[in-house]
């Protein structure tokens, strides 16, 4: 006959992870958000632009990956460390820039800088950003902040910020190139975003299901662009208002004379436009599709990377996003030709699940992820990714 105490012996003791410590997973982070914020606050972060084909074409391309390993290999000892634009970094990894962070969680910015800076790895900070250049130093010591600009039509305005951003020690400026004018987010209309969002008899009705996020809203200073005042609060509205689709290398080349560190390019999906922005004095590229949220049905970035990669890959350094949601997905994109990896939705998924723990979270599983990886690829760091460790598969006829 069984007794209460040899069952108790089997059941344990320890208490089941709860919150962010219970999703094992980038997936589950995104599950968890979708619990835990407004609709079209979700949306904003998971949607992309049209049918979104693009977006589902970056995801389903780190589905066609195939990994050969080496057996019989000695990975006791594994390690994931790379340099990105002349720093030492533990992890091929780039927080992206992500503009309105503060709306998908209270703690916003400066919560992805610190984990940046935990980890030691790079973040960006977006012209659309809801932290000044300023604050976010002080927020975050010690991490390597890079800032995203766009061109606007006021010229004198975005030299404004990139003296701002040098003054303030920003080590990377990251120009991005794919927003002339704001690309169609279907989703963002449909629930009628506007920044900060409105309330309005809908949204009271669903305070009753994020009373914790409206709470933070309610009681955190106002969520505004830190940047720039004034601005609609539709979201393509303020798009085409501010932004220029006039445009050229020319401006490149102009900002190029302005910034004295390493200048990134973001939104480069060809060829013939690496080429072009490396010869206008680029010193790296994100070969990046903005997630899938400008032009739907734009070429899928992991596979134009590899010939990107071959043609400049001495030349400039070469960054990948759009898709990646493990660290299989990192090491896929580093043994393809990145030098690291970007990510954008990842670490909101974090932030909306489970603010700066969550972000941290994100960190951690890709991280994890990418090392397990490697052993099981019988790599022990990301030099041995070359000789046809990875291919992706072709697609089904
Ligand atoms: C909510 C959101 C806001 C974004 N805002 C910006 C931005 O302000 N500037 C920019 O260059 N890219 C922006 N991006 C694009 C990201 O930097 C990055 O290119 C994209 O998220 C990569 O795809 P992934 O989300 O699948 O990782 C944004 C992406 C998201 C999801």
């Amino acid at each position: 006959m069984w007794s209460w105490q040899d069952l108790r012996s089997l059941l344990g003791t320890e208490r089941p992870p709860r919150g962010v410590a219970a999703c094992h997973s980038v997936g589950d982070l995104r599950d968890r958000a979708r619990r835990r914020v407004p609709r079209p606050v979700f949306d904003y972060v998971d949607g992309a632009a049209g049918d979104e084909m693009s977006l589902e074409r970056s995801t389903a391309a780190f589905r066609s990956v195939e990994f050969h390993p080496r057996v019989l290999r000695n990975v006791t000892s594994v390690s994931a460390e790379t340099t990105i634009l002349g720093r030492r970094s533990p992890f091929p990894l780039v927080l992206g820039p992500t503009g309105f962070t503060r709306m998908m969680h209270h703690s916003g910015e400066p919560a992805v800088a610190r984990v940046a800076a935990a980890a030691g790895i790079p973040y960006t900070l977006s012209t659309m950003g809801t932290t000044s250049i300023e604050d976010l130093v002080d927020a975050a010591p010690g991490a390597d902040l890079w800032f995203q600009l766009y061109i606007w039509r006021d010229r004198a305005r975005s030299k404004d910020l990139v003296d701002r951003a040098t003054e303030a020690g920003y080590r990377v400026l990251v120009v991005t190139v794919d927003v002339p004018v704001a690309g169609p987010r279907l989703r963002d209309v449909r629930n009628g975003l506007t920044i900060p969002p409105r309330l309005t008899l809908r949204s009271l009705a669903g305070m009753a299901r994020y009373p914790s996020w409206w709470a933070n809203v309610v009681t955190s200073p106002p969520l505004s662009f830190a940047t720039f005042a004034g601005a609609p609060s539709d979201l393509a509205g303020l798009i085409n208002s501010m932004f220029d689709p006039s445009v050229t290398v020319e401006d490149l080349e102009w900002l190029r004379g302005q910034w004295d560190g390493p200048l990134v390019v973001k939104g480069i999906t060809t060829l013939e436009a690496a080429r072009e922005v490396v010869a206008a004095g680029a010193d790296g590229i994100v070969v990046s599709n903005h997630g899938g949220r400008q032009l739907d049905r734009s070429p899928v970035t992991l596979e134009a990377l590899p010939a990107i990669a071959a043609a400049l890959g001495d030349r400039c350094e070469i960054l990948l996003d759009g898709g990646i949601r493990s660290g299989a997905d990192v090491i896929a994109g580093v043994a393809l030709g990145a030098r690291a990896c970007m990510v954008g939705r990842a670490y909101l998924y974090g932030l909306m699940a489970g603010g700066e723990a969550g972000v941290k979270r994100a960190v951690d599983l890709l991280t994890a992820e990418a090392l397990l990886t490697l052993r099981l690829l019988g790599a022990t760091g990301l030099g041995d990714l070359g000789d046809g460790l990875v291919s992706l598969r072709p697609a089904p006829r």
